[in-house]
């Protein structure tokens, strides 16, 4: 078995003893081959999220170079996630503003034909189009929308090779033309078409860790959660922190930080790893999924609400849920997105 390291936990087939162990016997270490520190424990974990002298870009490198010059440059530059300092807060509002204002019935209407592909088009898909119908496009644009979200997935990825940043400008400068009318304010463009990247691999991940977890359920236990929105929420939230599509972000020291027993150095790097602070008996159940601080996660409940409409839209096409397969992970560093199929045999 490939021995765990905090890059490839995100994607082996049971990671969570791993990051128990390390939540309370490894809380924050420097790890010399990865070189950079790691965060492992609710407190640090919280810690580090919680000092703006951890920054979420390198200083002096706001963007990385293999972007810089390209529409995926420009979008990079302007996006609230990547934004650190004084402009960050204005940016978060106005994110907030967009998604406080849409209208989340309007997510139905977005939902893919859900005859041949229907447990791709849940993961990847619907998400995509559902953000696109709440920020108030029309179904003709909403269309399509996801291969757009895919490409700018793919080139802000961690690690993303360079030949990603071509088709991901081509994305960004379709999205801007697509979003031109209804935002005619630059910034408010880019956060709009910042949160289809935002959404794309991680509630691609919930919805494929929801449905997997059905799977393997008892068919009572399952039937009986799927029938109550409610009960299906929770169980969607309890997924979030015991099998989170995102299990680790990246801070970088601004200046010299004294940290627990450490000497964080200007410019070093800290992995944070919030799927093991989900597991720490120390944070008494608190999730970290969606981050902590001022960088949290603005949509979090929206992301329940999408992954349980998709969950719902596929048992009312008749789906026996008991029939769906994980086959391992797609490649990533930080995400957890399961590979589903249905069984051929059963
Ligand atoms: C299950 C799905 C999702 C997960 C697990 C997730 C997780 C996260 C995490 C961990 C962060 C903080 C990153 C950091 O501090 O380094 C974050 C930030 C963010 N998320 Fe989500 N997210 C999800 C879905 C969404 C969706 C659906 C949207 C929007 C429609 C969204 C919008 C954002 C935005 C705008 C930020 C940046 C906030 C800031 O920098 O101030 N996320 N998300």
């Amino acid at each position: 078995m490939e021995q765990l390291t905090p890059l490839n936990a995100p994607t082996a087939e049971d990671p969570y003893p791993y990051y128990s162990r390390l939540a309370v016997e490894q809380p924050f270490v420097f790890d010399g081959q990865l070189n950079c520190w790691i965060a492992a424990s609710a407190d640090t974990v919280d810690a580090v999220l919680g000092n703006a002298a951890f920054r979420v870009r390198p200083i002096d490198d706001a963007v990385p170079s293999q972007m810089r010059g390209s529409a995926l440059g420009e979008l990079f530059a302007h996006m609230v996630r990547m934004t650190d300092g004084p402009a960050h807060a204005p940016r978060r509002h106005e994110v907030e503003q967009l998604i406080e204002a849409a209208n989340v019935g309007a997510m139905v209407t977005a939902l893919p034909d859900l005859g041949t592909e229907p447990l791709d088009a849940l993961m990847f898909t619907f998400p995509s189009r559902a953000i696109a119908a709440l920020l108030g496009l029309a179904p003709p644009t909403v269309n399509g929308i996801e291969t757009y979200a895919r490409a700018l997935a793919r080139a802000i990825a961690p690690g993303a090779s360079p030949e990603t940043v071509a088709p991901a400008s081509r994305a960004v400068e379709a999205l801007s033309a697509v979003f031109a009318a209804r935002f005619p304010n630059e910034q408010q463009r880019y956060g709009a078409i910042g949160l289809l990247f935002q959404a794309y691999d991680g509630t691609a991940g919930l919805i494929g860790n929801v449905l997997y977890h059905l799977a393997i359920a008892q068919p009572e236990i399952t039937r009986r959660i799927i029938q109550d929105a409610p009960t299906l929420a929770g169980f969607v939230a309890e997924v979030v922190r015991l099998d989170p599509p995102v299990h680790n972000t990246r801070r970088f020291a601004a200046i010299e930080i004294p940290f627990d027993d450490a000497l964080v150095r200007e410019n070093e790097s800290v992995l944070v790893l919030l799927a093991a602070a989900n597991y720490d008996p120390a944070a008494a159940a608190r999730t970290f999924t969606f981050g902590a601080g001022i960088h949290a996660c603005i949509a979090a409940r929206l992301a329940i609400t999408i992954a349980s409409v998709a969950v719902k839209a596929l048992v009312d096409t008749g789906a026996d849920l008991a029939t769906i397969e994980r086959n391992g992970f797609y490649p990533a560093l930080n995400v957890r997105v399961p590979r589903l199929s249905y069984a051929r045999l059963r």
